[in-house]
């Protein structure tokens, strides 16, 4: 199974991501974690993301482009993947169907978990990771409606998008998303 998961921050993606790789075997994508784990080595490339991060903006398209062509390639993939917080950009996503398209392995759905802003904040302040402080989420807030939102239209017109609920407890959440993802696993 190939699988987008989108949200805004806090919605609880990747809480999901770990529960649905240990449930259909696939590999957990999270250019967050990634790029979080460059920074902590402090390599150029988690140096100049921190940049952006730290600031509640989105890292260029040609640095997160570069990561997820180079992670597809890895032979834990091959069984299938979630891409958590990956594509967050039209750009992006054009970039991911070219990469698809070449290998002839479509997507199989793109799944958007909704939370209201109310309850992203109340999430994120009980947490505080570096980027939670409360400009720095307000400003993630607004990357997410100006770049990332309009990839819901994106995949409606490809006819992948399958929106879920994303308040209540995890484990009703995951059933949500089960109930959808068994369509494609053929369970
Ligand atoms: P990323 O790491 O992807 O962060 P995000 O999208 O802001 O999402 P979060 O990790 O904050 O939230 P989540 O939806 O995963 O929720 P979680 O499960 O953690 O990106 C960070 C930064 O990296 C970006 O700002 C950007 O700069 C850069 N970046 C990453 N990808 C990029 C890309 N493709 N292009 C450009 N830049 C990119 O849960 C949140 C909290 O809520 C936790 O405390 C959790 O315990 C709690 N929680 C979860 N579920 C529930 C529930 N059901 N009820 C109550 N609490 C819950």
């Amino acid at each position: 199974m190939r699988i987008v998961f989108i949200g805004p921050p806090g919605a609880g993606k990747g809480t999901q991501a770990q529960k649905i790789v240990e449930r259909y075997m696939i590999a957990h994508l999270s250019t967050g974690d990634m790029l979080r784990a460059a920074r902590d080595a402090k390599t150029p490339l988690g140096l100049k993301a921190d940049e952006f991060m730290s600031r509640g903006e989105l890292v260029p398209d040609d640095i997160i482009i570069d990561l997820i062509r180079e992670r597809l390639q890895s032979p834990d993939c091959r069984r299938g993947y979630l891409l958590d917080g990956f594509p967050r950009t039209i750009a992006q996503a054009e970039a991911l169907d070219a990469m698809l398209a070449s290998q002839n392995t479509p997507l199989d759905v793109v799944l958007e978990l909704q939370v209201p802003e109310d309850e992203l904040f109340r999430r994120l302040a009980g947490r505080g990771r570096a980027d939670d402080k409360p400009e720095v989420i307000r400003q993630r807030l607004v990357a997410y409606r100006t770049q990332t939102e309009p990839l819901l239209d994106y995949y409606r017109r490809k006819n992948l998008l399958r929106s879920v609920d994303g308040v209540g407890t995890v484990d009703e959440i995951f059933e949500r998303i089960r109930a959808i993802l068994d369509e494609f696993a053929g369970a």
